[in-house]
């Protein structure tokens, strides 16, 4: 049984995780049974309507996974997705239609994921179609809209994905899944493939529009400095396991878990605090196919003892709004351990998103820079 840990008041949940779990099948063996890869393992929390809740953690932990078994892009091994109070964990394909226009996905790799034979125009009205706008003046006209909202030109609408630089492609899959209505949007690394300076307009774009349309926020992303800037709340997960949730700053002004401890310390900034903090990571993640006993962590964990590969620990609640997987959060807090805001809100990235935003602020949205 898994117990309800839903992190947010029912009220005000517009997307709930209960125990969710994806293994895929591994990697065949000549001899002995295929063990499964445990990609997502009972993961139970809730993100609230309106709110960017940002996932972490380092690479193959289970990040586009779990975002992909929110909006039912996968079905899960086991436990449960409930959206506006509604479980849609078993939905078919043919229900799933209906909601699907809701719950969208931008990609990392805006190129892959636009029809090349498609024109700009064809790909943002598509969605329209199948979510039921009708007429197509009706439709044509919105997609003139929406370009213009992303900060494309209408006449962009009769050209290729292939005539765009990578910063407009992400603009027009962003006009996309606008196009179907959506009241959650999962953003999976959305700007880790562009430019420094295309990434801070699109990402002054996503909150801008996040705003406007009343949108929820879900983003991966590995820059720490981009969470801590876009998130209302962060989960971190190790292993296919929520270990660590709670507000971004006060997240990031005193990580709890050891493994949250180290993350911190990846962010590059030049400050005395951050180079006081000497356990980083070390060692290689487990395979999630044969992942540690007790605390998946115990293996690079510089403060485990026996009971740490003995026992799992629960994600447990110490604070109003805080939640961490550790039997010994409470000796092992470090004061020193957290970035304060000002230094990661003061670093180079903060910065950029600021001086960009009043920089284009200043000019026609409609002619973004390449
Ligand atoms: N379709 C699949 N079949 C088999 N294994 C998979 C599949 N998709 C993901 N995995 C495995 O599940 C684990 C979690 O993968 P996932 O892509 O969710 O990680 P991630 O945190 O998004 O990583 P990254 O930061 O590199 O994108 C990995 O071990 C991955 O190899
Ligand atoms: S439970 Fe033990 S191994 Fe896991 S994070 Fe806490 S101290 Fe480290
Ligand atoms: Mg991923």
């Amino acid at each position: 049984m898994t117990p309800d840990l839903s992190t947010t008041a029912p009220e005000t949940t517009i997307l709930e995780a209960r125990g969710l779990t994806r293994h895929f099948a591994g990697p065949a063996r000549l001899f002995g049974k295929t063990p499964s890869v445990r990609a997502v393992d009972g993961v139970s929390f809730g993100i609230r309507r309106g709110e960017t809740f940002a996932i972490v953690g380092e690479s193959g932990c289970g990040k586009s996974t779990l975002a992909r078994l929110l909006i039912r892009l996968l079905a899960p091994t086991d436990g449960r997705v409930i959206y506006n109070g509604q479980d849609i964990s078993g939905l078919s394909d043919a229900e799933m239609r209906s909601l699907r226009g809701e719950l969208q996905f931008i990609f990392q790799d805006p190129f892959s994921s636009l029809n090349p034979r498609m024109t700009v125009g064809a790909i943002v009205e598509e969605p329209m179609q199948v979510h039921g706008v009708e007429s197509s003046a009706a439709r044509k006209e919105r997609v003139a809209q929406l370009l213009g909202r992303v900060g494309l030109r209408a006449e962009h609408a009769n050209r290729y994905p292939h005539e765009f630089s990578g910063g407009q492609r992400q603009r027009i899959g962003i006009a996309r899944a606008l196009a179907s209505g959506p009241k959650v949007i999962i953003g999976d690394e959305p700007v880790s493939a562009l430019d420094v300076s295309i990434q801070a307009q699109v990402v002054n774009l996503l909150e801008d529009l996040k705003e406007e349309f009343g949108l929820t926020l879900i983003i991966i992303a590995h820059d720490l400095a981009v969470i801590r800037h876009m998130s209302d709340r962060v989960g971190v997960m190790y292993l296919g396991e929520m270990i660590e949730l709670g507000q971004t700053d006060a997240l990031y002004d005193q990580p709890l878990h050891p493994y949250t401890q180290a993350l911190m310390t990846a962010i590059p900034v030049p400050s005395p605090k951050a180079r006081r903090m000497s356990e980083g990571l070390s060692g290689d993640v487990p395979s999630p196919s044969a992942p540690p006993t007790g605390c998946r962590f115990h293996t690079r964990c510089p403060h485990a003892r026996s009971r740490c590969s003995e026992q799992k620990p629960a994600l447990e609640q110490t604070g109003d709004e805080r939640w961490v997987a550790c039997h010994f959060w409470q000796e092992i807090k470090r004061p020193d351990a957290g970035l304060d805001a000002e230094t990661v809100r003061g670093d180079a990235t903060a910065r950029r998103f600021e001086l960009y935003r009043s920089w284009s602020e200043g000019k026609n949205p409609a002619t973004p820079q390449r």
